[in-house]
């Protein structure tokens, strides 16, 4: 029996307890992030899902109206059945489900960023590349225990400077540990982003 709800997914068996959520951007897949993960982290098992949104055949992780407009109803829903996805993976692969870091690029770091305000309890930390406020939950949550790291372009014209500031003020708010580093680049990832990111996971949640 698969991990339920379903999702297309790879799953790579890692050698410590940490496993990698890699949350593509769209038009992505499930094969996308894992070199990604695998130089983030060597050690750690990786769980890779594919969004299930599909924009003009590109698979995201939920609906936008236009770019930068999200469909709230879509993004609440699709947040909890990924969440709940990586509550039942955790299970069916016997991985901790309290070292759980999700990894997002684009799309996927927004709704990683929106996991963790709705459904704090499912991750330790995430990493969070080129992300934007992705809704306004109802209720603060309580993320006192976890930690953040955003990579952000200081030319990205997807992703606006001020949104990313935003979504910072939002995270800390609800107490959650926050590094944000602006690189000056567009919406593509560089290595920069890949060196910190990487230094930061070995540093500060190792
Ligand atoms: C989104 O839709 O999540 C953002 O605009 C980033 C993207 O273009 O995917």
């Amino acid at each position: 029996m698969r991990p339920q709800p379903d999702f297309i997914h790879e799953f790579v068996p890692g050698k410590s307890r940490r496993t990698l959520l890699l949350l593509h951007g769209t038009g992505g897949n499930e094969r996308d992030l894992i070199p990604l993960g695998q130089e983030l982290d060597p050690n750690a098992s990786l769980l890779s899902p594919r969004g299930k949104a599909l924009e003009n055949g590109r698979p995201r992780f939920f609906r936008r109206l236009s770019e930068g407009v999200f469909d709230l109803e879509d993004l609440k829903t699709r947040t909890h059945e990924l969440a709940d996805f990586v509550v039942s993976a955790a299970e069916h692969y016997k991985i901790d489900p309290k070292e759980i870091v999700a990894v997002g690029y684009s799309n996927g770091a927004n709704i990683a960023a929106s996991m963790l305000l709705l459904r704090p309890e499912v991750l330790s930390a995430a990493i969070l590349f080129r992300a934007m406020v992705p809704l306004v939950p109802e209720r603060k949550p309580n993320l006192s225990s976890a930690r953040v790291w955003i990579g952000a372009g200081s030319d990205d014209r997807i992703i606006p400077a001020s949104s990313t500031k935003e979504l910072v003020g939002m995270l800390r708010d609800a107490s959650a540990d926050v590094t944000i580093r602006f690189f000056q680049s567009g919406h593509e990832l560089t290595s920069d982003d890949v060196d910190l990111a990487r230094e930061w996971l070995t540093r500060s949640v190792d």
